[in-house]
């Protein structure tokens, strides 16, 4: 079974700053490095040093020359690259001093994908071959369709995330590996467990690789749920973590490993890889990814606590209106006493007050993104009257519900 990966080649243009700057801000930088990069790219490199084989194909222009010579040194079956006289595609990306990013692409020779080459490139590879593809390059849709009617295994990794997911059958999608931003412009739900359940009712078929920053990955089939914590280090740069997942999973999935290991090995490279600067050069190779995996570990009890808090937030999330200690307690299935010690061994405040905190963040976020009337937030976020909302909201904002709309709305 081979691994065809249809994607982009960026030039990277990283800029280390303070914060990730804001709109009307300028700021001064601390420095500009230039990488190789690009989801497409970084995710073939993934691959190659998750100790697989693959096969790039996409459009280097002018400028992107070394890219081409990167993929090569990393052992990556460039033939199917083609070479487009434009610019090449490229990121500008702000790294702060958290280890946040913000891009913004160029798409350059990345959108110079005819049909033509679509058709040449997949015209040799056969059914249950693997393909894999991001939203960086264009007519993807195209490529879908006609690897679909190859009968090839199609992974898509919807990011970024725009209109043109919208254009692609999910029906004809073997696996989507998408972070919590995706999953939400997809299915619209507000949460993690109401899109997970979208993606079960509406794509039964579909394989769902859910990444949550650092809260870990949620990965759902037909017949299960798992569930695996982040790797705690401390991060420098996250770009390029979400690829070097998507590398090593696809690489696992083509190996046919349980699905556990490559959730755990694809989780222990990504987090190396955020202990490193840029994108394609922060990818580790398996050999490090298994020196690593041991120390790196998070242990029993803290996955325990993990999946814990998330059914504790997929609660709130769905109960808040009546929500109840005894409602928990059931959805957990412990008894009360002993959720009301969970939650607060969890959030750290009793039930009561994280009930309060999380009817606030919704009201505040209701406020903000809808014109819900006052009446209409209180009744969704389970208040008893509006009174009562009005005088806590007061007391955590400093200022009316109404007055917090309108300021934050200029
Ligand atoms: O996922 C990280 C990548 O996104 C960067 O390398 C940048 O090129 C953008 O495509």
């Amino acid at each position: 079974m081979k691994i065809l990966n249809f994607g982009s080649c960026n030039v990277d243009y990283v800029y280390s700053l303070d914060h990730i700057a804001v709109t009307g801000e300028t700021e001064a930088t601390q420095g500009l490095s230039i990488l190789p990069g690009g989801k497409g790219l970084n995710q073939s490199i993934a691959i190659t040093r998750a100790g697989n084989s693959v096969y790039h194909a996409g459009c280097i222009g002018d400028g992107g020359e070394f890219l081409l010579e990167l993929l090569k040194a990393n052992g990556v079956d460039v033939s199917f690259v083609d070479y487009v006289n434009t610019k090449n595609g490229h990121a500008v990306i702000q790294v702060s001093k958290a280890g946040d990013n913000a891009i913004f692409l160029y798409s350059g020779s990345n959108h110079m994908i005819s049909t033509e080459q679509a058709d040449r490139v997949l015209s040799a590879f056969s059914k249950d071959d693997i393909l894999l593809l991001q939203n960086e390059i264009n007519n993807l849709d195209y490529i879908v369709k006609k690897a679909y009617q190859a009968g090839m295994k199609i992974i898509l990794n919807p990011s970024p995330f725009n209109d043109k997911i919208r254009q692609i059958d999910l029906n004809m999608v073997s696996y989507l590996i998408l972070n919590e931003i995706e999953a939400k412009g997809i299915t619209k739900c507000e949460n993690v467990q109401k899109a997970l359940a979208y993606f079960r009712e509406k794509f039964p078929d579909l394989k769902v690789m859910l990444t949550l920053g650092n809260k870990g990955c949620i990965y759902q089939d037909k017949k299960e749920q798992r569930y695996c914590p982040v790797f705690k280090v401390d991060a420098i740069d996250t770009t390029g973590a979400g690829d070097t997942f998507t590398g090593y999973f696809v690489g696992g999935i083509a190996n046919e490993n349980k699905i556990e290991n490559i959730l755990e090995i694809a989780s222990c490279a990504s987090a190396i890889s955020v202990t490193r600067e840029g994108a394609a050069p922060s990818i580790p190779y398996m050999d490090e990814v298994m020196e690593q995996i041991n120390c790196l570990k998070t242990n029993g009890a803290d996955m325990k606590a993990e999946i814990l808090r998330i059914k504790i937030e997929q609660y709130f999330d769905e109960n808040l209106m009546d929500a109840s200690l005894n409602g928990l307690a059931d959805f957990l299935g412990y008894s009360p006493i002993y959720t009301s010690a969970m939650v607060k061994k969890i959030t750290n405040e009793t039930y009561k007050k994280y009930l309060q905190k999380k009817r606030l963040e919704v009201s505040a976020t209701l406020l903000l993104q809808t014109e819900l009337s006052i009446d209409e937030i209180v009744k969704k976020a389970g208040y008893e009257n509006a009174s009562f909302f009005r005088k806590i909201f007061k007391e955590k904002y400093g200022m009316t519900p109404l007055n917090y709309r309108k300021r934050k709305a200029k």
